[in-house]
């Protein structure tokens, strides 16, 4: 059984052509040949009554009816007479008759003159046989020659019908996952129209299910926000009031796991705030690169330096991207968050901001212990923190890089430092460049 629709058709379609064809010029031969066999008859039938009526006389004069025809006109005499062949044609009846010549058979006419003198007009079996067949190839020569012709037809006119579907599935592979826009239902075969617009209605209900979800994680994050605020000044205020020793250790584990969940909703909002955006409303103002790293770096030196980490530029070239500023700030400020994180003390983090081309590149580099080999291709998955996790890291920071590099048109790559005496992750993100 094909499976291909275009398969099934081309072999059916061939096959009737096939089989016409074949029938066709079975019966083509057939007839020609018949008819081919009927005229010699005929022609033998005209020549024996020219003899009869003394318009031919002699065996040379046949030659001229045609060289390669080999007509013979036999004298047979009033009585049988000459060779065993010839005394057996003249006992037969007069008329059309199957008989044979020097051994081989032949197509006679057998006529009695009006003096008792008989003769035969005789035809080489073979020769006629051979004169038919070739009319009747003749007549079955152009149906074998348009069977080829035909195939090709088929196979252009079944490629080109089924051409629409082939583009629509490449149109469908290509598509990023989260892009839920309808397809189009114009210059579309209407056979299709149905299964598009099926499609159609998927997208929309798997966009509408996407949409519900990605809300109802951000209203429960905010949701979550106001009593987890009141929770913390709450505990605030009870690190300020004079405690016992153990109960200040467990308000200290109590303050740290309040700071962990406040961090996680600030994650799980900004995830669900920049899912929101669409790919085309994203790129809207022409912005500074570096000027949003400088902002974050700024932000996180006072930690850098707290803990001994040499935090800098490495090559700060002005470059500008298209997108808003808080897109690029949120995606930076991650990724230096995570240098940061996995840093040992003494380290070193380098950010490098340049173009290349039309390309705007930035890179992070840190000193920290890298990303273990079976891990790396799997840190961008959401809620993902490796077998090593550090400090409040709740697995989201890079989902959301992730994200916005996507909504931004660029790329990321994250691979681990390979030099001797050194480890770390470098982080690559390109983006096209603004026009300059
Ligand atoms: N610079 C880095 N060095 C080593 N490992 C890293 C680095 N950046 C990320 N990782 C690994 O990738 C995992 C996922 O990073 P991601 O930023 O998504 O989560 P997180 O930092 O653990 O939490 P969050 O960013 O949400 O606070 C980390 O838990 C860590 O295992
Ligand atoms: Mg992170």
């Amino acid at each position: 059984m094909i499976r291909s629709l275009r398969g099934r058709l081309f072999v059916s379609l061939t096959a009737v052509v096939l089989l016409t064809g074949l029938a066709g010029g079975v019966f083509a031969h057939r007839w020609a040949f018949d008819e081919a066999i009927e005229t010699q008859d005929s022609v033998l039938i005209q020549i024996a009554g020219l003899v009869q009526s003394g318009g031919l006389t002699g065996a040379q004069d046949l030659h001229g009816v045609d060289e390669d025809a080999e007509v013979w006109l036999i004298e047979l005499g009033k009585t049988p007479q000459g060779t065993p062949e010839e005394r057996q044609l003249w006992r037969l009846q007069d008329g059309m008759r199957d008989a044979a010549r020097k051994g081989k058979p032949v197509r006679v006419v057998l006529r009695t003159r009006s003096d008792g003198s008989r003769f035969a007009v005789a035809q080489s079996t073979g020769v006629r046989d051979e004169i038919a067949g070739d009319m009747a190839f003749r007549t079955v020569l152009p149906i074998a020659a348009l069977i080829p012709c035909l195939m090709l037809v088929i196979a252009f006119v079944v490629a080109g019908s089924l051409r629409p579907m082939v583009h629509l599935a490449d149109e469908l592979d290509a598509r990023p996952a989260d892009d839920m826009t309808a397809l189009p239902l114009r210059d579309l075969p209407s056979e299709l129209n149905p299964f598009v617009s099926s499609i159609n209605g998927l997208l929309r209900r798997v966009h509408e299910m996407m949409e519900q979800q990605r809300r109802f994680i951000a209203d429960a994050a905010h949701e979550l926000r106001t009593p987890l605020t009141a929770l913390s000044l709450q505990a605030e205020n009870l690190d300020r009031v004079e405690l016992p020793p153990a109960a200040r250790e467990r308000l200290a584990v109590l303050r740290q796991g309040m700071r962990r969940s406040k961090h996680l909703l600030e994650q799980l909002l900004a995830l669900a705030r920049h899912d929101a955006t669409p790919p085309d409303r994203a790129p809207g103002e022409v912005m500074e690169l570096d000027r949003a790293a400088r902002g974050v770096i700024a932000d996180l030196l006072q930690e850098a330096i707290s803990r001994d980490i040499d935090l800098g530029f490495d090559r700060a070239e002005s470059v500008l991207v298209c997108g808003a500023f808080v897109m690029f700030t949120a995606m930076i400020r991650n990724l230096i968050d995570n240098a940061l994180r996995f840093t040992p003390e003494g380290g070193k983090i380098d950010v490098a901001i340049y173009q290349d081309g039309a390309t705007a590149v930035l890179q992070i580099e840190d000193t920290g212990p890298g990303v273990a080999a079976d891990e790396i291709g799997r840190i961008f998955e959401p809620f993902f923190r490796g077998q090593r996790p550090e400090g409040d890291g709740v697995g989201l920071g890079l989902s959301i890089v992730k994200r916005i590099v996507d909504r931004l048109g660029g790329t990321i790559e994250a691979a681990n430092v390979i030099e001797p005496r050194r480890t770390g992750l470098r982080v690559v993100v390109k983006f096209p460049a603004a026009g300059t």
